[in-house]
């Protein structure tokens, strides 16, 4: 896997990089984007994921040149199974907390196997996000595009092969992947089964965070996001090609592989990143700073600085600060807060938050470390260790997420999350200072 920047083209700054890439030779044509005979006999389509007219900076879109048009594909229809729609349950402030849900009984590809877990927007609505959690145990047969949203990918257990139309990228735990909305793309499972994370974002395109004070390094370095190259299958034979599109399933039947593209170019590409690769900062002095530090991709909304969706990780890091409470603090935001933990354990919990587990922290309900870490961070001397073999992370979202039905009636779902704060003692003494 490589990055290909064009060389022939400007670089501009952030994510308006340009990327190119070409399975043959010669296949890239240069200088014009539809030119009126496309090299190899290929035809051009521009796949758009914003608007024409949005700024530049928030400017994606990618120019494909492929075997066979995508508008070849007859008429679709609508498949019978259940909507994949996070939204429908009563809203509750309650906190939640679920175990890690098993591995399918019945052979489960990729598509079957998302349960919605909670949204804070329909799926046509300008921003919001939708999350599901999937497992899979067996590879795609079939080809699928996402028109609901960009999908940030999660895996927890088992890796991904994602043969998309730009290439293919492999993955696994510990590393994450995104692919453009619309974008065709098949999921193989090369270690049988699968498991993780899905988020569905509704609005502005992630991106790495800006870095403000921090300076021009750090967090989320740009050079270690990867796009594929170009990757193409010339495949006669029935394809069936499922959509996603206002959370309902739609088919069709193609007599070809879609995933036909040979070259292209643009910036509205799939990418991954090894979470491995974060530079996490941290204070060296006391008190730690808000998890925002921890953001490995943003979705920004409206609002400046409150972000339709950030996507944050626990990473391992050293812990120095003195005379200072070493877990994440009790708190109460604004902000949505939907974790899930990948490898080990997280810091703020001793038990009940497992790897492929959830939990949801709605706006302004209380959380915060359980009573047996809280007394552990009072009691401890506190001398430098690192936090090791652990990477949780949340998807934050500044809309309300509401859990979906079968969130809530998940066996799951855990009865008693709440007692595992029920035994923080009263230590107040008005006698002691
Ligand atoms: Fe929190």
């Amino acid at each position: 896997m490589q990055r290909t920047p064009c060389e022939d083209l400007q670089y501009l700054s952030g994510f308006a990089n340009e990327f190119a890439s070409q399975a043959l030779p010669g296949s890239l044509p240069q200088g014009c984007n539809s030119p009126q005979q496309v090299p190899y006999g290929l035809y051009a389509e521009q796949l758009s994921g914003t608007a024409f007219t949005v700024p530049r900076h928030e400017q994606r879109r990618s120019w494909l040149y492929r075997i066979r048009p995508s508008a070849l594909h007859p008429r679709f229809e609508r498949l019978a199974r259940q909507p994949l729609t996070a939204a429908g349950a009563v809203p509750t402030p309650n906190r939640l907390r679920w175990n890690p849900q098993p591995m399918p009984a019945e052979p489960t590809d990729f598509i079957d196997g998302w349960l919605p877990m909670a949204a804070n927007a329909p799926a046509d609505a300008p921003s919001g996000v939708s999350i599901y959690l999937y497992a899979a145990n067996r590879s795609m047969q079939r080809a699928f595009f996402n028109a609901d949203g960009e999908l940030l990918l999660v895996p927890q257990q088992g890796r991904l092969r994602l043969v998309t139309e730009l290439g293919v990228l492999e993955l696994g735990p510990l590393e994450i992947a995104v692919v453009p909305r619309g974008m065709k793309f098949r999921v193989e499972l090369p270690d049988g089964e699968a498991r993780g994370y899905l988020a569905e974002n509704h609005g502005a395109s992630l991106r790495i965070p800006d870095l403000g004070p921090i300076g021009s390094n750090g967090l989320a370095n740009p050079r270690d996001f990867l796009t594929p190259v170009a990757h193409y299958e010339d495949i006669t034979g029935p394809v069936q090609l499922v959509q996603k599109y206002l959370g309902q399933l739609w088919g069709c039947e193609l007599n070809h592989s879609p995933l036909d593209v040979v070259a292209w170019h643009g910036n509205n590409v799939p990418y991954k990143y090894d979470l491995r690769t974060f530079n996490t900062l941290g204070t060296v002095s006391y008190d730690h700073p808000d998890p925002s530090i921890f953001t490995v991709l943003t979705s920004p909304s409206s609002v400046p600085g409150m972000a339709n969706i950030d996507f944050v990780i626990f990473p391992p890091r050293w812990m120095v600060a003195e005379n200072t409470f070493r877990p994440p603090w009790f708190h109460r935001n604004l902000m949505n807060e939907f974790m899930g933990l990948i490898a080990g354990a997280y810091d703020a919990k001793a038990e009940g938050f497992l790897p492929g587990g959830a939990s949801l922290h709605p706006c302004m309900s209380a959380h915060g470390p359980d009573a047996e870490t809280c007394e552990k961070a009072i009691a401890a001397h506190l001398t430098p260790h690192k936090i090791d073999g652990t990477m949780a992370f949340m998807f934050e979202t500044s809309q309300v997420l509401r859990p979906s039905q079968q969130a809530m009636s998940s066996p799951q779902l855990q009865d008693r999350y709440d007692q595992c704060w029920a035994t923080l003692a009263t230590t107040f003494n008005p006698q002691r200072s």
